[in-house]
């Protein structure tokens, strides 16, 4: 987790980082509905799991991911990230169609995946956009401050963030736009 450069300060990285909170939560609930065989139940955390991820990557490839591919510096750095968002993807449909046994090399990959961009492309970002650049991010309507809730009144909800009032932080953030 990026900590230190000040970079969750901008509204569009301190969404995209408390979705990978909210993404690898419910990661951690699917994976422990399979490991007690609690199937039905998996199959709905796994729903509930692609629901937050695919908004999330959406948002980062037509956003920040397209501005940050037109310096070549971070062209290729960004293919390789939106080559995972798909190898992800795939790794999810082979569990819809009921085999779990990739799911716990899913999610390594998945926190892999995670820890590069909040602790390589996110950071750099902050040094490399403009304010212009970061304007424009900020036009997209689903950058809101906060998550995408999949499913507001699933009883796993608020499990799924660990704790009672989970983006207290991010409301009570500067809502600094770099
Ligand atoms: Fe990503
Ligand atoms: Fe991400």
């Amino acid at each position: 987790m990026c900590s230190y450069c000040g970079c969750r300060d901008v509204v569009l990285i301190g969404q995209l980082t408390a979705e990978h909170e909210a993404v690898v939560n419910a990661g951690g609930l699917l994976q422990r509905a399979v490991a007690a065989g609690e199937t039905h139940r998996a199959v709905r955390l796994l729903e509930e799991l692609e629901s937050l991820l695919h908004p999330h990557t959406a948002l980062e490839e037509r956003g920040l991911f397209a501005e940050l591919r037109q310096d070549e510096v971070f062209t290729e750095h960004v293919d390789r990230l939106c080559g995972e968002h798909r190898d992800l993807d795939e790794r999810l449909a082979v569990c819809r169609g009921g085999d779990w046994s990739g799911l716990e090399a899913l999610l390594f990959a998945l926190r892999e995946h995670i820890e590069k961009e909040e602790n390589g492309l996110f950071p750099a970002a902050l040094t490399s956009l403009d304010g212009d650049q970061w304007e424009r991010l900020h036009e997209d309507p689903a950058v809101t401050g906060t998550p995408q809730h999949a499913h507001p009144h699933d009883q796993d909800h608020q499990h799924a963030h660990g704790h009672d009032h989970p983006h207290d932080h991010d409301s009570a953030r500067p809502q600094a736009q770099v």
